[in-house]
């Protein structure tokens, strides 16, 4: 096992180009289940989420390739074969295998998935957008066992709004019978994306990136070639982190719209930030206003740029509130960022941030994947060397970070953990 070292207080300056999605591509990719013949993805994170995808499609039968961003699947061969344990543990976005599979082969059986530890994070959503389409869904020893004679759509009213309900209801009822409709459906620009790919292999959808998506379903889908979009969260840590540590630090491969709540909450807080047509220049503020921020469903300000916007927000001149409304606990983060003398203080669903506070290296510990990413920016913000462990939260959702930070002048690189970390990890 690996950690990362990073030694803070270097000026960055430069460019640097996000990656394609990984909210989408976790779906995209068993969104190719559901065509006859192949399908490529052009332009996918080089990250572990989509490794372990792949695995799993190639699992069922599939014959798929990744290479530079490209994924090409086969899914001639392709079994409904059950997935109670294994991989499918490893991410939560597992749980689009449900849809695809159901979809596809009216079956399916795939372990309750992993992924990051938010809060209670339930699927019953999902659940009640399977079962009107009239699949019978079991839970049999931690596995959701999915069938039906056949998918008829019906009109399903999300009592949540939900990116993964929305996007799994529309995978198994892309090839249902009759028409589908998803009322309060969330608007996330990843549910756009899946919903290009799965209209260019011929389905008929109507209002994605609104709240009522009208599905008419179809008997065959062909495979197709699809570009990702672009990850606005990797994009959004980027621009959190040039405010952070950056002395002009121009983020490549963005759609600005996709970032308005963050360029407008970053403004507030006085950083100076020029848009492009695909990119975002992030100058260097002297101080930083004290700013509140809530997190809401697109297009609010995101849950995921929470954690790394608080690691920003300890250079404030004076208080600021987080509060997140989407989950109970995304707060993990704020015992890491106290080790490193962070003054912030956690209230229920909300953390006060008492600034400026002069961050020092530490010894910290990534719990989720968009913590790592606060404890990185907090990490090239601090003096000293900064030390993360549970870099596999990390691995699972930002492609080249090294790469990407050294070309900005960090100085960060991976190192083995010591016997006496290892044991440390093994005992927590
Ligand atoms: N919820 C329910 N019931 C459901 C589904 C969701 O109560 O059936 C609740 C959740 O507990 C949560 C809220 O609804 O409080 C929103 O959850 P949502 O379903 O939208 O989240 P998700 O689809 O599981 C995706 C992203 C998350 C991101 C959220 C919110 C993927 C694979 N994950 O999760 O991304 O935080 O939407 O935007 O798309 C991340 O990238 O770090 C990450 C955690």
């Amino acid at each position: 096992m690996e950690k990362l070292k990073i030694e803070g207080g270097r000026p960055l300056s430069g460019t640097i180009k996000v990656s394609g999605a990984k909210n989408s591509a976790v779906a995209l990719i068993p969104a190719t289940i559901l065509a006859d013949t192949p399908t490529v993805i052009e332009g996918l994170p080089d990250i572990s989420d989509v490794q372990t995808l792949k695995e799993l499609l190639e699992e069922i039968g599939g014959d798929v390739s990744f290479d530079d961003g490209e994924m090409y699947v086969n899914p001639e061969n392709m079994v409904a074969m059950p997935l109670p344990n294994g991989r499918v543990k490893k991410l939560r976005a597992s749980y689009y295998l449900m849809g695809a599979m159901l979809g596809k082969f009216k079956k399916a059986a795939i372990g309750l998935p992993g992924g990051c530890h938010l809060g209670p994070r339930p699927i019953d959503q999902h659940i009640k957008g399977f079962e009107a389409l009239g699949a019978k869904v079991t839970n049999e020893q931690g596995a959701l066992y999915l069938r039906a004679d056949e998918l008829t759509g019906a009109r399903i009213y999300l009592d949540v709004v939900s990116v993964g309900a929305t996007i799994n209801i529309m995978l198994a009822a892309v090839r249902a019978k009759g028409q589908t409709i998803i009322e309060n459906a969330a608007k996330e620009p990843e549910i756009i994306d899946v919903a290009t790919l799965l209209t260019n292999m011929g389905a008929k959808i109507k209002g994605a990136g609104t709240n009522v998506i009208r599905i008419d379903g179809v008997d065959e889908l062909k495979g197709t070639r699809h570009t990702i979009i672009p990850d606005r969260i990797e994009a959004g840590t980027y621009m959190i982190l040039g405010a952070a540590a950056g002395h002009g630090v121009t983020i490549e491969n963005v759609i600005p719209l996709h970032m308005e709540s963050l360029i407008a909450k970053m403004r507030e807080m006085g950083v100076p930030i020029e848009v492009g047509d695909e990119e975002i220049h992030i100058g260097k503020a002297d101080t930083l206003q004290s700013i509140d921020i809530k997190t809401l469903v697109y297009p609010g300000f995101p849950t995921d740029l929470q954690q790394p916007m608080t690691s920003l927000m300890t250079k404030i001149q004076g208080t600021a509130m987080v509060t997140d409304t989407i989950y109970s606990a995304r707060f993990k983060h704020i015992d890491e960022l106290k080790r490193m003398n962070a003054n912030i203080k956690t209230e229920g669903r909300s953390a006060i941030v008492y600034g400026p506070s002069n961050l020092q290296g530490a010894r910290v510990k990534a719990s989720d994947l968009r913590a790592g990413a606060a404890l990185v920016i907090a990490g090239l913000m601090a003096d000293g060397i900064t030390e993360v462990t549970g870099l596999e939260h990390i691995d699972r959702g930002y492609s080249d970070l090294i790469e990407k930070l050294t070309g900005l002048g960090a100085n960060i690189w991976r190192e083995a953990m010591t016997e006496e970390e290892l044991e440390q990890v093994k005992n927590a």
